[in-house]
């Protein structure tokens, strides 16, 4: 009997899935990349990069321009295919999944990309409600009312609802693409560089919220930043994505850290502008 221990059926039903991502979401760690590597025309980005993302935590990604954050992102949410490795999330492998399978973990993610533009043409409204319309099937009327609440999670007035993107700051922009991240009431979230462009009190405050969504909503963060304000108002750990691998941390570890470009980052004179004595 011991050979038939390692058979698995081919094809897994309905059933099946759901079980195994619901005993996946009740692991602690929500995302597990392991020896991960991507590039692009010969040139290797990641090589072999490790990560554990744990349950309900605010991970910080930093890294210098160019050196794979906003790819190991698109990796973990299926929009970029890596050369080699693994990526768990929920418990399950994502590399090669099939596209439907795909789709059922997205419904459990919010992603604010770095461009992250918001629909031109459409008012704020229908922007948060694109999820709602492309996932599920809700009245117009529970739309607008779930989209009012979502405005009011992040702050904004009511009448954005019916606001264009053009009449709206940045900050407010922001709160809104974060507004259609949460659109579908997701346990993990990921933002690109959210605060990029912001003045430092919109900046601030914008850190703000994330930590009081991810308290209140218990959500996992998956934050991408270059700004140490943020990672030290908002995350409870941070990855430097460097020497093309992952170091993970907490500014106090991160501090005592050797490598050049995270002693340089994290106790050069901007760092200990924002960092104080910590
Ligand atoms: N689809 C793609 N095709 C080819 N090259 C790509 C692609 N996506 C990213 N790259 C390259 O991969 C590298 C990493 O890009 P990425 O956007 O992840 O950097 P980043 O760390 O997010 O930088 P930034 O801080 O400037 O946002 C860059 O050299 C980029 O040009
Ligand atoms: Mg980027």
């Amino acid at each position: 009997m011991s050979g038939m221990g390692n058979m698995r059926p081919a094809v897994r039903s309905k059933a099946e899935k759901e079980a195994s991502l619901r005993a996946g979401k009740k692991e602690e760690v929500v995302i597990k990349v392991r020896d991960l590597v991507n590039g692009f025309s010969g040139k290797i980005i990641h090589d072999h990069l490790d990560l554990d993302v744990r349950r309900g935590e605010v991970l910080g990604v930093v890294g210098g321009s160019g050196t794979g954050k906003s790819v190991l992102l698109r990796s973990i949410v299926g929009l970029n295919r890596p050369l080699e490795g693994s990526i768990k999330v929920f418990g399950q492998e994502t590399v090669g999944m099939a596209p439907e399978e795909m789709r059922g973990l997205q419904l459990h993610w919010g992603v604010l990309f770095q461009e992250g533009a918001l629909f031109s043409s459409m008012t704020v409204a229908q922007n948060i409600q694109v999820p709602m319309r492309r996932w599920t099937h809700m009245s117009q009327h529970l739309m607008d009312e779930l989209a009012a609440m979502k405005l009011s999670l992040v702050g904004l007035p009511e009448d954005t609802a019916r606001k264009y993107p053009s009449e709206l700051s940045g900050g407010m922009k922001k709160r809104a693409g974060l507004a259609r991240a949460l659109s579908l009431d997701p346990e993990l979230l990921f933002l690109d560089e959210p605060t990029a462009g912001l003045d430092p009190i919109s900046a601030a405050q914008f850190d703000q919220l994330v930590r009081d969504l991810q308290k209140s909503l218990g959500l996992t963060v998956f934050l991408v930043t270059h700004d140490i304000d943020t990672l030290r108002a908002a995350t409870d750990r941070i990855a430097v994505l460097v020497r093309k691998k992952i170091t993970v941390g907490t500014i106090k570890e991160l501090l005592r850290d050797n490598d050049p470009w995270i002693h340089e980052y994290f106790s050069g004179p901007r760092g200990h502008a924002a960092l104080g004595d910590m």
